[in-house]
């Protein structure tokens, strides 16, 4: 992939289209069917190493951040390494306690956030183990970090990640699988998984190709005052970042919650003005998100949900191909990208280049 547009109007939507090439490209030469497992060259951890790992924590800002907490949730459930992921940007600030046995990742599109560079340098000055998930080669933390997994996302020009949001969830999803594959992950999950990454390219184009229907809802949603993005456990990182992603390119202001958070306080918000984006992926919370649904439809709420199927309650329902449970975050945010775009697209907004914003920020 290049700097050229290709085609395209702006980077966001180039950058958007081309991610069945990327993710295709994150997968080439890692996977090994053999062992059902992957190879990640760059890794430096080796198999005595990984067995002693007992926690997990994942640095990183906005997009990069949102990507850690789906790999936090990959390698908990398929390493099953308790793991969680946080804010460099606070994480430094707080004189956090640095463990030996805990496995430190840093997350970041560009390399050179300095919030997340700061926390790699402060950890490793505690004497902690630090990987780093980073697209852009030899950046300053690429280098700094001990080892890691590169996305291989290519150049991403647009200040909005897309591209590189997809990759680094795929990039957890094989960081993750290693890890499963020397910890107790069976052979069988192990093949699953890697059938389902091998599933991501063809089904990822799939979404990219219903763009002529999200653009026409994102017509009638570019209207709202206020969004409402909700989703639960695999859901909610996605509703997160597709939250972040509306707010960035289209100025218009979303919240993002757990849906089982809502009727604790943001349930106030609901009312036909503010439409609410539900996250649904077809797991065993899908009863418990029909609820919800219900709880919004009862104020009067607009819905539109993702899903695998239509869903009754929901006023309008962009369709996601099916995976493995466990891959769902990675196709879910993508209609989402689409539908931030055009919403922006609707509105007249300067898309690769959203008012206020720096495609990295490299200050404090
Ligand atoms: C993403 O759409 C944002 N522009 C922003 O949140 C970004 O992800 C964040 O600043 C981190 O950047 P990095 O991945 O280059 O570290």
């Amino acid at each position: 992939e290049s700097y050229d547009m290709g085609g395209h109007d702006t980077y966001m939507h180039k950058e958007i289209a081309e991610q069945a090439d990327a993710v295709d490209r994150v997968l080439r030469g890692r996977i090994d069917d053999r062992f059902a497992t992957v190879h990640l060259g760059g890794l430096n951890l080796d198999a005595r190493e990984a067995r002693g790992v007992r926690r997990v924590k994942i640095l990183g800002c906005g997009s990069a951040y949102h990507a850690g907490m789906i790999g936090a949730q990959l390698i908990e459930e398929l390493a099953r390494i308790p793991a969680d992921a946080e804010p460099a940007s606070e994480f430094r600030y707080r004189n956090p306690v640095v463990d030996p046995d805990t496995l430190y990742i840093a997350v970041s599109q560009s390399g050179e956030t300095y919030d997340t560079l700061a926390a790699v340098q402060e950890l490793k000055r505690k004497g902690a183990r630090v990987l780093g998930v980073v697209n852009v080669v030899g950046s300053a933390i690429a280098r700094e970090t001990d080892g890691g997994v590169y996305v291989h996302a290519g150049p991403e020009v647009c200040v909005v990640s897309t591209k590189c949001f997809t990759n680094t969830a795929v990039a957890f999803a094989l960081l993750a699988l290693h890890l499963g594959r020397i910890r107790d992950l069976s052979v069988a999950d192990g093949k699953r998984i890697i059938a389902g990454l091998r599933a991501l390219p063809g089904q990822i184009a799939e979404i990219v190709a219903d763009e002529p229907r999200i653009e026409k809802l994102a017509a009638e949603y570019a209207q709202a005052a206020s969004m409402m993005f909700v989703g639960r456990v695999r859901g909610y990182p996605v509703a997160r970042e597709a939250s972040l992603k509306l707010k960035e390119v289209s100025y218009i202001h979303a919240e993002a919650y757990p849906a089982s958070e809502l009727k604790h306080g943001p349930l106030a918000l609901i009312e036909p003005a503010v439409p609410t984006v539900a996250v649904l992926p077809d797991d065993d919370l899908l009863d418990k998100n029909r609820a919800t649904l219900e709880e919004i439809k009862a104020r009067n709420g607009t819905i539109l949900s993702l899903a695998h199927g239509e869903q009754e309650k929901a006023d309008h329902t962009l369709v996601v191909p099916r995976n493995e449970p466990e891959l769902d975050p990675i196709l879910m945010g993508i209609p989402l990208q689409l539908f931030a775009y055009h919403t922006a697209l609707a509105l007249g907004r300067d898309i690769d280049k959203p008012r206020n914003l720096a495609k990295s920020v490299t200050v404090e």
